[in-house]
């Protein structure tokens, strides 16, 4: 039996194949207790006293806020230093910088390109890091992602998930896995030339087999994806870092766009939609307005039908991204 005011006391967050499937879903089900508090007015400051880093080497708005107002709710200090403002591995190595902020600081947020370099915040830190998305996993996302799941159907084990669109992403790797690890039927689809590594896919096979108990289907079939499905997901069909390629990306993925069309196709009135965000899902932004401009497209991933539909959980998703990062602070850090 996970204990976790005890089990996870100085641990780094680096990606969830890290975790047992039962620390996962006891994070999940402190996440669920935290945010209970929080609109109880109960306080929580597990962390009174402590001083937090946040660097972003990329922008952030849901993860940025989250880890702010957690630590606050905490007793926390946040410090926030973004891409110009600190030296990391440019004029001073990812190692020196670790032990410099483990000096200062009880704990660390990196959100960055590399995975290695998470990894060497935590292994030369000498205090909990926590992962805020790299190139290769997003663990705090699946944290609120399953969380959202969960709210909707009382259960993890047994829930049909499909990923539709980028099966190469951070966002689709660490669903796979993470999917596998909770004992989902966890399935992505995707063109075959944007489907995860065979590493990643073994990785979430060997899980589902050894732990989750699940099962995982990736294929290029976008309506075998969805039949029966309980969540679809998707993600945006350029990630960050990626801008030239929205041509490529729009004629390999149209035909994996949730639309109602798609959501019908799982035969099940009940299926809920989610997408970490921000989506493309209207023309009301910059790129949204420049995509419209070349392609001739209102929306991406995902229509702005399906995004506003009573199916749309997204923005309970993203209100549960502060109540899981702070379960995942307070668990590292917290004195209980
Ligand atoms: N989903 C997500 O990570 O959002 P931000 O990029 O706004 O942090």
């Amino acid at each position: 039996m996970v204990d976790v005011r005890k089990d996870f006391k100085g641990r780094s967050f680096l990606a969830i194949k890290d975790f047992t499937k039962e620390e996962f879903f006891a994070l999940i089900d402190f996440a669920a207790e935290l945010k209970a508090a929080k609109k109880a007015g109960v306080p929580h400051r597990y962390c009174e006293g402590k001083s937090i880093a946040l660097l972003f080497e990329k922008p952030s708005t849901r993860t940025r806020c989250a880890f702010a107002v957690s630590a606050v709710d905490l007793g926390a200090h946040p410090e926030y230093l973004g891409a110009s403002e600190i030296q990391l591995g440019k004029k001073e190595s990812v190692e020196d910088t670790a032990k410099v902020l483990g000096r200062m600081f009880d704990g660390i947020e990196f959100r960055g390109f590399s995975q290695k370099a998470v990894e060497q915040l935590a292994e030369f830190s000498g205090v909990p890091v926590w992962n805020g998305l790299t190139d290769q996993w997003h663990p705090t996302q699946m944290l609120a992602d399953f969380l959202t799941v969960k709210e909707n159907f009382g259960r993890l084990e047994g829930i049909t998930f499909t990923y539709c669109g980028d099966g190469r992403n951070n966002m689709a790797n660490s669903l796979l896995v993470s999917g596998a690890k909770a004992g989902m039927n966890i399935r992505i689809a995707a063109p075959e030339s944007l489907h995860p590594e065979p590493w990643v896919i073994e990785l979430a096979e060997n899980i589902a087999a050894q732990e989750g108990g699940g099962s995982v289907l990736v294929t290029a079939d976008e309506s075998e994806a969805v039949a029966d499905a309980d969540v679809i997901y998707t993600d945006v069909w350029v990630s960050m870092g990626e801008e030239d390629k929205f041509a490529e990306r729009i004629e390999l993925l149209t035909p994996y766009q949730v639309n109602a069309e798609l959501m019908a196709k799982t035969g099940k009135n009940n299926t809920i939609f989610l997408h970490c965000l921000p989506a493309f899902h209207d023309i009301e932004t910059i790129y949204g307005k420049d995509v419209n401009a070349k392609f001739g497209l209102d929306c991406m991933e995902v229509t702005d039908e399906v995004f506003r539909s009573s199916a749309s959980k997204v923005f309970d998703e993203a209100e549960n991204r502060l109540h899981t990062i702070k379960a995942v602070i307070a668990a590292t850090l917290g004195e209980f």
